[in-house]
């Protein structure tokens, strides 16, 4: 299954990958999952790639899940695209980046934690409102995330889902560097090509050496996420949150 709403291309040793449905704001589709997780699982094997970079455009990186598929076709259990693509970002071997401007929402955000460097353009807002969807944390963003920034900020990131600016996303480590939104991609492209010329066995032994060791507690944590996500999607609350946002409504939870 691939989409065109993921565009691809290697050069240099950098495989590139471009969210690309802008009238959707970059809102990811299993179709979308699925095509990043299989480029991905490709290069891990192809000589030719040495180095991945995911990446937005100047004004919008993702809106996160598709909140209509979330809806009328929320994945099944751990084996769907999405659970499958956070996996694979997960056990990447070789060095991943990312560029984010705008909006990052949700998986938008916690896929930056298996990133090894992100640019930001200054006009990033990281946002991870599962709470207020009537769902939790995901992407073993529970466990990363009080490690990245502290108990407190973390828990004023997931539990209030209020979004963190660029500035804030720099001071506590979320991301490498902030730049100008239209140098955003291109300061990604050349950090990769830089990689790209460095020895690749080397990238590969110290990236394993620094994120080996918790890896399986990653995978697990996932896991765990992934089912009561699974199971919170199917709930009143999420539905709810979910007819609310495509009725352009505010949602109204009174009743749970
Ligand atoms: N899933 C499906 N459609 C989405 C979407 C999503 N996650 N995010 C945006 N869209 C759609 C909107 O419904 C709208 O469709 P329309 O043109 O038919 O009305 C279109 O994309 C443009 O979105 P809009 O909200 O008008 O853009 P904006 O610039 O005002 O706001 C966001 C951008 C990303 C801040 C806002 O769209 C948003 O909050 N999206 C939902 C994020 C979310 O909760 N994701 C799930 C996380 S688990």
């Amino acid at each position: 299954m691939t989409t065109p709403d993921i565009l691809q291309h290697t050069e240099g040793g950098v495989l590139t990958l471009t969210l690309n449905r802008p009238q959707r704001k970059n809102a990811l589709t299993q179709a979308m999952y699925a095509t990043l997780a299989a480029a991905l699982q490709q290069a891990v094997d192809d000589g030719a790639v040495r180095v991945a970079v995911i990446q937005g455009q100047e004004t919008l990186f993702s809106a996160g899940n598709d909140i209509e598929e979330f809806l009328h076709a929320p994945p099944a259990g751990t084996s769907s695209p999405v659970f499958d693509f956070l996996r694979t970002i997960a056990t990447f071997p070789k060095p991943l980046l990312a560029a984010v401007c705008g909006p990052a929402v949700g998986i938008g955000t916690t896929m930056l934690l298996h990133c090894d460097l992100v640019v930001a353009g200054d006009n990033a807002a990281f946002s991870m409102p599962f709470v207020n969807l009537g769902l939790c944390a995901e992407g073993a963003s529970s466990l990363l995330l009080p490690q990245l920034m502290g108990y407190h900020r973390a828990a004023e990131a997931l539990l209030l889902g209020e979004p963190l600016d660029a500035a804030t996303a720099l001071e506590v480590g979320l991301v490498n560097r902030v730049v100008p939104p239209q140098e955003a991609n291109a300061t990604a492209q050349r950090l990769a090509a830089k990689l790209a010329a460095k020895p690749l066995s080397s990238l590969v032994e110290t990236k394993r050496l620094m994120k080996g060791a918790q890896q399986p507690q990653v995978l697990q944590r996932m896991a765990e996420e992934g089912a009561i996500f699974g199971r919170m999607l199917r709930e009143p609350a999420a539905k709810e949150a979910f007819s609310a946002f495509l009725d352009k409504r505010v949602p109204d939870f009174s009743r749970m």
